[in-house]
């Protein structure tokens, strides 16, 4: 196991911990301040095994080939029985939930830091949870001992839980923090290339030949600035928690609509229910949301005899909590066994697109508990149908 941090982890290692999802765990597993109260009355029967815990984990996993080799490059044999003391310790006598969840979360965010493979962390839980076990064993009556097992066992699978929640937000995160560096070392090239590009182009007379290569030269490199440019917002839509708020769909569609300023000819109608004018949702998300459904929708108009675009909301009829946003157009229609395609990044059928467009507006609208489909009507058009939470008369701060 090597010791230095992986690339991009300092930043992960001071982020706080999710407190509210790592809660919601901790409800699943039905583990209560009054099971955690009851475990501490009972902590001075396990804390006296608390020294012998920790040097029966370090043997047992000194004793495998695999788990010895970190063990001998990692810290000091001192170190890690100091460690494994104050986790048990602070298992069996945790003064605050809260803290004792933090804690679990850092020390799994340790453990991604340190390059620590989760199976031998798994397996060291599984190993704690024997240990336990026989304590209970040995120290208590057999009334008490069917009881306070169980909790106990709750009490490590939550443990493990958490962990597990730390190393996979740590993992998706580190993988994000290098798709964002290298998007960064992207774009600044290719802003020269297109310049230069430009340049060139302009001095071409349009009869020399080498004035289509400069034109295509000059197309793609905008077709890969957009390309980064959507990699970089679909990479902030995976990272940002979303802040909730009461947002009106109108202003928030008006605005995108003024931004994408659809061509002369386009017909553009706006029927929202004003019974239910808005939406409970993430304000910065609602607006990438619609950006990007509603520039593919204006692109696909392009290819339209009478092009349409109709927005029209309503309450879900099988949901009443939610609310229907249809987006329509009249453009071509596409093939509906390539609809699920049309969702996997890179994938495009448009000769300038990137393939980006639709997953981040599925990715935004899942993050905000809500539904993107694609709905074909053949010969008519398309619909983009959004579901998302309504916004409740008590969130309404306009
Ligand atoms: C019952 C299972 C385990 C528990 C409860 C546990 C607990 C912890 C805690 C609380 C920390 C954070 C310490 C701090 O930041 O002060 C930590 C760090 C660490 N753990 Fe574990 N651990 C477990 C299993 C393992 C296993 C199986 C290994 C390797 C074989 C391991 C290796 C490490 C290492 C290398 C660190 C970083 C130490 C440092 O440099 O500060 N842990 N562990």
């Amino acid at each position: 196991m090597s010791q230095e941090m992986s690339p991009g982890f300092s930043g992960i290692l001071s982020a706080p911990a999710p407190l509210q999802r790592l809660r919601m765990l901790q409800d699943r597993l039905g583990v209560t301040s009054r099971h955690l109260q009851r475990i501490n009355d009972l902590s001075d029967v396990f804390l006296s095994e608390t020294e012998a815990f920790a040097h029966s984990l370090y043997e047992q996993l000194h004793d495998m080939q695999t788990t010895r080799m970190i063990l001998d490059h990692g810290p000091s044999r001192e170190k890690m029985i100091r460690i494994w003391s104050r986790w048990y310790a602070s298992f069996f006598h945790n003064q605050s939930t809260e803290n004792f969840l933090a804690a679990q979360w850092r020390s799994g965010l340790r453990h991604v830091a340190s390059g620590v493979d989760h199976r031998w962390i798994s397996l060291a839980y599984a190993l704690a949870r024997v240990f336990i076990h026989q304590v209970a064993t040995k120290k208590l009556d057999s009334a008490t001992k069917g009881e306070t097992q169980d909790l106990l066992d709750r009490l490590v699978d939550l443990c493990l839980l958490v962990e597990t929640d730390a190393f996979i937000t740590s993992l998706s995160r580190c993988d994000h923090e290098i798709i964002r560096g290298i998007a960064h070392q992207v774009r600044n090239p290719l802003t020269i290339i297109g310049g230069n590009v430009m340049r060139l182009l302009k001095q071409t007379p349009k009869s020399d030949p080498v004035h289509d290569i400069y034109a295509s030269m000059l197309t793609e490199t905008s077709r890969l600035e957009r390309m980064v440019r959507n990699v970089t917002t679909y990479n902030e839509v995976f990272q940002r928690e979303p802040g909730m708020a009461f947002c009106p769909l109108e202003p928030a569609l008006q605005t995108v609509l003024d931004e994408l300023r659809p061509e002369e000819g386009i017909a553009v109608y706006l029927q929202l229910s004003s019974k239910h004018p808005a939406v409970f949702a993430d304000p910065k998300d609602l607006r990438i949301v619609f950006y990007h459904l509603l520039q593919n929708s204006l692109e696909n108009l392009t290819k339209a005899d009478y092009p349409e675009l109709r927005v029209i909301s309503a309450q879900n009829v099988d949901n009443d909590r939610f609310l229907d946003i249809r987006i329509f157009n009249n453009g071509p229609v596409p093939d509906p066994d390539s609809l699920e395609k049309l969702f996997t990044p890179f994938y495009s059928t448009k000769a300038l697109g990137t393939g980006f467009g639709l997953p981040i507006a599925r990715l935004a609208v899942s993050k905000n508990q809500g539904h993107l489909s694609l709905i074909p009507e053949p010969n008519k058009g398309t619909t983009c149908l959004v579901t998302l939470p309504l916004a409740e008369p008590s969130e309404n701060h306009p």
